[in-house]
C-alpha cells in the first residue's frame, strides 16, 4: 500500500488501482481527503500498469459529505470541483465502492465514478436540503441524469437516503455487492467492465433520461404538490434541477453553484448547519465520556399500556428489541395491544411498512398483567397515570421483582425523579426517559439525570436513544425538565393573552406563521385538553377549566378551544370566545387588538427567559442542548436554529429590554449577558 497523505492511500490488485480514503469518524471531504483523492488519481492516470480505479472507503462509511465544518471559512487547497474534474477527466474506468452512508459530496463524488457498487446496507442520498442548502457539487445535475427528473426531486427536496435495492431499482447503482464482501464484487464488476471493454460512462455525457423528462409536466405537477413550508432549500432544489433540463451540463453546473453560494451564506442554512452540531454536541455529557461502559440491554418492560406506554413498546420493536409490556387490567392491556397493530396495519396500508416487517414488530410485544414477568428485563420504564403516589408504587413494585441490576426508568414528564429514587433501593439505576408522543415518532428523548443515577446508566440510556432513532438529551431534574418547563410559560402567557382580546385562532396563526406546525391552542386540541385536568378540582377560573367542564376535551371529543366536523381542522369556536368575554367580564377587562409582533414576543420570550434561568440553575448542560431538545420535541422551526440561537440573533439585551416593558421577572443569566453585550453561545465558549 501507497500513502499518499495521511487519509488516502493507493493500493494494488493486479491491474486494479484501490484509491483508499480512511479520514475518520465519517470520511468527510476535508482539504486532505480532496488533495489526496487529487493526487491518487493523478498517479493511477500515469501508471501504465493500472488499467482500472476502485475508489473505495475504510471505516465505517464511504464518504459521508462535505467537511460541514469548514462552511462558513474561507477553503483552502483543492476544491470539491477540483476532485470532479480529475475523475471527469480519467481515461480509466472508476468504480465507486460503497458502504455505510455515500451522502451529499459522497454521492457526488460516486456520481463522477462511471460505475458504482454499493454493499446491501449501504444507504445513497443528498441530504444538503436538512442543512438549507442545494447540493453543490453537480448532484442536481448528475442524480436526474441517473435516475430521471420525478424521483431525482423526491430525494433532493426531501434529502432523504435511499437503501441500496432502491438505488440499484433507479439505476443509481450497477450491482449490489453482498454485506461484508464489497472490495471483492468491486474486483470482478471493474474484471467484468474491462473484458466487456465498457466504454468510459461519464454521467455528465448521459442526457437520455432527461431527453426523456423534457417533455414531461413533471416540474408544474411537482410544484403543485410540493409543501415545504418556510424552507427556502427545496424550493431552490427543484429550481437546480429545472436548469438540468434547460441547461448544457456545464451551465447547469454553474447554476447550482451559484445557488450553492447563496444559500450557504443565508440564515437559514446557518441556522441548520447549527442544529446539525449542536445535535451532535448534545451526545457528549463532559463527565461521562464516550467510552464510559454501558449495560448491555437485551429485553424492554415497560409498565403501562396506554398511549405513552405502547409508543414506547413501538419504539424499541422498531429497532427490533423483544418488550414485555405490563397493565392491570386485562381489558386495558388488550385495548393497547390491539392499538399497536392497528398502529402497525395502518404503516403497511401506507406502505411505510411491509405486511412481513409489520409482524415481525408485533411479534416482540408481548403483554402481561403480572409485574414479575418483567423480572428478566434489563430496562423497566414505567408510563402509568402522572401521579407520584401512583409511580412511588409502580417503582416499590419494580424493585421487588426486576433484577438487582435493571434499570428502572420513569417516563414522568414533570414529577421529581430523585423522590421516584428514593422509593426504590438502587437509586442508582433509576433516571427519566421522557417520550414525546406520539413516542413511536417525535425524535426527542429527554433523559433524566437524577443526584444519583450512575454514569453508567446515563451513557446506557444515551446509546440506547441512538439505538432507537432518538436525539437523546440530558436534563437535570426540576418540573418539567427543560422541554415543559418552557411550554408552560408559553402556555401560561397564551392564556393571559386571550383575555386582553388576542383570540386562540390569532395566536396560532401567528406561531404557525413563525413556523411551528401549529399553534398552542391547536396543539392543546390534540393532545387533550383532559390532560392532567381532574373534574373534582376544577374551579371553572381558566378557559381550559370551562371548556373541559362542557366536554370540550379537544379534538377526541370533537370540541375543544375549537369546533371539528367530521375532520382534525379546527373551525374557530363561537363557544369559546363566549366563554372568553365571560371571563374577561369577570375581570373586569376591555379587549384590544394585539399585534403580531406582540403576540410572538410574550409567546417565545418567556422561553428564551426560562431557558436562561434553566442553564443558571444546571438543569441544561448547554444552551444548545435547549436548542436540540425545542426543534426535536416541539416543533421549534429548524431554519430558527432553536430558541437560545433565535435570541442570540435578535440580541439578549434587547429581549430584556422587552421583557421588562411586559413587567416579567428578567432572569438573572439573561440580564447579565445582556449588560456584557454577550449571547447564549458564548456560555459554551
Ligand atoms: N462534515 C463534518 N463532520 C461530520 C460530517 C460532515 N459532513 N458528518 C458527520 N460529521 C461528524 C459529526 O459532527 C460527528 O463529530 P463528533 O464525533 O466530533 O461529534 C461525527 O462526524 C460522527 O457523526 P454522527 O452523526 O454522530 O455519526 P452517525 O454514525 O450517527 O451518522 C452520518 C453518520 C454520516 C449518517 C451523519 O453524521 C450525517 O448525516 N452527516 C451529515 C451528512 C451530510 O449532510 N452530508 C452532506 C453535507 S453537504
Amino acid at each position: 500500500m501507497q500513502s499518499i497523505n495521511t487519509v488516502t492511500a493507493l493500493a494494488r490488485e493486479g491491474t486494479i488501482a484501490f484509491v483508499i480514503v480512511n479520514s475518520p469518524p465519517v470520511n468527510a471531504l476535508s482539504r486532505l481527503v480532496r488533495e489526496g483523492l487529487i493526487a491518487a488519481m493523478d498517479l493511477v492516470e500515469r501508471d501504465d500498469h493500472v488499467n482500472a480505479t476502485i475508489l473505495v472507503c475504510d471505516g465505517r462509511t464511504f464518504i459521508a459529505g462535505a467537511d460541514i465544518s469548514e462552511f462558513g471559512q474561507v477553503v483552502h487547497g483543492p476544491t470539491f470541483k477540483d476532485v470532479q474534474n480529475s475523475m471527469d477527466s480519467a481515461r480509466k474506468p472508476i468504480i465507486a465502492a460503497i458502504h455505510g452512508t455515500a451522502l451529499g459530496g459522497g454521492l457526488e463524488v460516486a456520481m463522477c465514478a462511471h460505475y458504482r457498487i454499493a454493499e446491501s446496507s449501504a444507504r445513497l442520498g443528498l441530504p444538503e436540503v436538512a442543512l438549507g442548502l442545494v447540493p453543490g457539487g453537480g448532484g442536481t445535475q448528475r442524480l436526474p441524469r441517473l435516475i430521471g427528473v420525478e424521483r431525482a426531486l423526491d430525494m433532493v427536496t426531501s434529502g432523504r437516503p435511499i437503501d441500496a435495492h432502491k438505488a440499484f431499482e433507479y439505476g443509481l447503482i450497477d450491482k449490489i455487492a453482498p454485506e461484508g464482501q464489497l472490495r471483492n464484487a468491486a474486483i470482478r464488476l471493474a474484471r467484468k467492465v474491462l473484458a466487456d471493454g465498457a466504454p468510459i460512462r461519464r454521467t455528465r455525457d448521459n442526457d437520455e433520461k432527461l431527453a426523456r423528462d423534457r417533455l414531461q409536466p413533471i416540474f408544474a405537477r411537482f410544484r403543485q404538490k410540493a409543501n415545504f413550508g418556510k424552507f427556502e432549500a427545496p424550493y431552490d432544489a427543484v429550481r437546480c434541477i429545472e436548469a438540468a433540463t434547460d441547461l448544457p451540463f456545464d451551465k447547469g453546473i454553474e447554476f447550482e453553484r451559484a445557488i450553492f453560494e447563496t444559500r450557504k451564506a443565508s440564515p437559514q442554512s446557518a441556522a441548520q448547519r447549527y442544529a446539525f452540531f449542536a445535535e451532535r454536541k448534545a451526545a457528549k455529557i463532559p463527565d461521562v465520556p464516550n467510552d464510559t461502559p454501558s449495560v448491555p440491554i437485551s429485553h424492554i418492560g415497560i409498565i403501562g399500556a396506554g398511549t405513552m406506554g405502547c409508543g414506547i413498546a413501538m419504539c424499541f420493536a422498531n429497532a427490533g428489541f423483544p418488550i414485555t409490556i405490563v397493565e392491570r387490567a386485562p381489558d386495558i392491556l388488550e385495548r393497547g395491544l390491539s392499538a399497536i397493530k392497528g398502529n402497525y396495519n395502518q404503516s403497511v396500508m401506507r406502505g411505510r411498512l411491509s405486511p412481513e416487517q409489520a409482524s415481525n414488530r408485533s411479534r416482540l410485544i408481548t403483554g402481561s398483567i403480572l409485574p414479575t414477568d418483567l423480572s428478566s428485563c434489563d430496562l423497566i420504564i414505567e408510563a402509568v397515570f402522572e401521579r407520584m403516589d401512583i409511580k412511588q408504587d409502580v417503582f416499590a413494585t419494580l424493585d421487588r421483582v426486576a433484577k438487582p441490576d435493571a434499570i428502572l426508568a420513569t417516563n414522568t414528564s414533570y414529577l421529581d425523579v430523585n423522590t421516584l429514587a428514593q422509593s426504590t433501593t438502587r437509586p442508582d439505576r433509576v433516571l427519566g426517559m421522557h417520550f414525546f408522543s406520539p413516542a413511536n415518532i417525535m425524535k426527542l428523548l429527554e433523559i433524566v439525570r437524577g443526584d444519583k443515577t450512575a454514569k453508567t446508566v446515563l451513557a446506557t440510556a444515551m446509546r440506547l436513544a441512538k439505538q432507537i432513532g432518538k436525539v437523546g438529551v440530558v436534563v437535570g431534574v426540576g418540573p418539567g425538565f427543560v422541554g415543559n418547563r418552557m411550554l408552560f410559560q408559553r402556555t401560561r402567557e397564551a392564556q393571559e393573552m386571550i383575555l386582553e382580546g388576542a383570540t386562540p385562532w390569532e395566536i396560532d396563526r401567528v406561531l404557525k406563521d413563525f413556523g411551528f406546525p401549529m399553534g398552542p391552542f391547536q396543539m392543546s386540541d390534540l393532545a387533550g385538553l383532559d390532560l392532567g385536568w381532574v373534574r373534582e378540582e376544577s374551579k371553572g377560573a381558566t378557559l381550559r377549566d370551562r371548556l373541559n367542564e362542557i366536554g370540550r376535551h379537544g379534538q377526541k371529543s370533537g370540541a375543544g378551544y375549537y369546533d371539528y366536523v367530521g375532520g382534525r381542522k379546527g373551525i374557530p369556536s363561537a363557544v369559546t370566545e363566549q366563554i372568553i368575554r365571560e371571563l374577561m367580564a369577570l375581570k373586569g377587562a376591555t379587549p384590544r387588538k394585539l399585534s403580531d409582533q406582540e403576540i410572538l414576543q410574550r409567546s417565545i420570550y418567556p422561553m428564551i427567559n426560562e431557558a436562561a434561568n434553566i442553564l443558571l440553575e444546571g438543569k441544561a448542560l448547554r444552551a444548545s442542548d435547549i436548542d436540540v431538545v425545542w426543534l426535536n420535541g416541539y416543533g421549534w422551526p429548524a431554519y430558527r436554529g432553536g430558541p437560545t440561537y433565535y435570541a442570540d440573533r435578535i440580541g439578549l439585551s434587547a429581549i430584556v429590554g422587552q421583557i421588562r416593558n411586559y413587567g416579567w421577572a428578567v432572569s438573572p443569566l439573561l440580564e447579565k449577558l445582556g449588560e456584557d453585550g454577550k449571547c447564549f453561545a458564548d456560555l459554551s465558549a
